[in-house]
């Protein structure tokens, strides 16, 4: 078969591993071909292919970002759609396409399934919002990095007896808020899912510092202050019409400030958590789903995407992946908070 692959939607680290895992199976097991598309959809509808063979993805899973390129672009806008994608596919004489993305990229998918193309899914977030599979792969690596920064703003705040506060992603969920917080010791998590009052918050702070530690305070992207409708954002919108959030850390350490009398510094921790390195975890979880991908795409199963359930690799409808988020189960967050203060 020859089989094209794009990565689509916000990088996460382990997509080359899936790339990767996909070719060298389906070259050295099945004698597949493949062709890369760069930038997402965005290559698929200009046709801007890239070889993809075993050498290409030589040694790639250790790598973060994606040897094609991502964006967020919408296939069935511009000169897309599905005659145009019918097109592309009988100029690169595909097979099948493999589609490695989050909620955005595999509503797409859907929608080029629905119409008749062949396409098998790869789910990717490093927010692990994502019903249909249990884990994400990149969403490993980006705890890793919040917990080794906040295991630094920990040292620099003891040394100052100050409040520390870490930003981190985390749009619709807190997933990454919740176990790089967990692991690092904050003194406070705040989430979308949960409504946090600043009474509630400061009261966390102060007893932490009134036992002699410097409070670390975790904040998602996506936690929405109290009295506010929306989550913070102050940088317009994305390629897909989303509010670009980030700044909630640096708007309450004003406030935690002014409350407690604690002097309070704010870190955004940003795209340093979604760059670099893969962790083994994650490469391990990525190699899995690319060569599972290959699998399904042998059995023709188009209109579905490889999943983590436990520990074994399945398939499910990209359906069941699209509509209902993984949010953080209220159990969890309690479970949490009995450590808070
Ligand atoms: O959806 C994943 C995510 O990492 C969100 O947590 C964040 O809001 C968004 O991507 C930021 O992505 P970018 O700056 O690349 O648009």
């Amino acid at each position: 078969m020859r089989i094209g692959m794009l990565t689509s939607g916000g990088d996460a680290p382990g997509l080359n591993a899936v790339i990767r895992g996909a070719v060298l199976v389906g070259t050295s097991v099945y004698h597949h071909e493949f062709v890369g598309f760069t930038d997402g959809w965005k290559g698929l509808v200009e046709n801007d292919t890239l070889p993809l063979t075993r050498h290409e993805v030589k040694g790639i899973s250790k790598q973060g970002g994606t040897i094609l390129g991502t964006s967020r672009t919408n296939p069935f806008e511009g000169r897309g759609g599905v005659d145009r994608i019918n097109e592309v596919f009988a100029e690169n004489r595909l097979d099948a396409l493999i589609a490695i993305g989050g909620e955005g990229t595999l509503a797409a998918a859907k929608r080029l399934t629905d119409a008749g193309i062949r396409i098998v899914g790869v789910p990717k977030t490093v927010d692990n919002d994502l019903d249909a599979t249990d884990y994400t792969f990149g969403f490993d690596t980006a705890v890793q990095i919040a917990t080794e920064a906040m295991d630094r703003l920990r040292t620099t705040g003891d040394a100052h007896n100050r409040c520390m506060v870490a930003e981190v992603m985390g749009r619709h969920v807190g997933w990454i808020a919740l176990h790089s917080g967990m692991a690092a010791g904050a003194h406070a998590i705040l989430i979308p899912e949960q409504n946090t009052s600043m009474e509630q918050l400061c009261a966390w702070v102060q007893s932490a510092y009134d036992r002699g530690r410097a409070p670390l305070v975790v904040v998602a992207e996506g936690f929405t202050l109290d009295g506010a409708d929306e989550p913070h954002s102050e940088r317009g919108l994305d390629a897909f019409g989303r509010p670009r959030l980030g700044g909630i850390g640096e708007l309450i350490a004003p406030m935690i400030e002014a409350r407690t009398g604690i002097e309070t510094r704010a870190t955004t921790l940003g795209h340093i958590q979604r760059g670099g390195t893969p962790s083994a975890f994650d490469r391990v979880l990525a190699t899995r789903l690319g060569m599972a991908a290959i699998a399904a795409v042998n059995d023709e199963r188009w209109g579905e995407m490889v999943a983590l359930r436990g520990t074994e690799i399945v398939r499910v409808p990209f359906e069941a992946a699209l509509g209902s988020l993984k949010t953080v189960p209220q159990e969890r967050y309690d479970e949490a908070a009995l450590l808070f203060g």
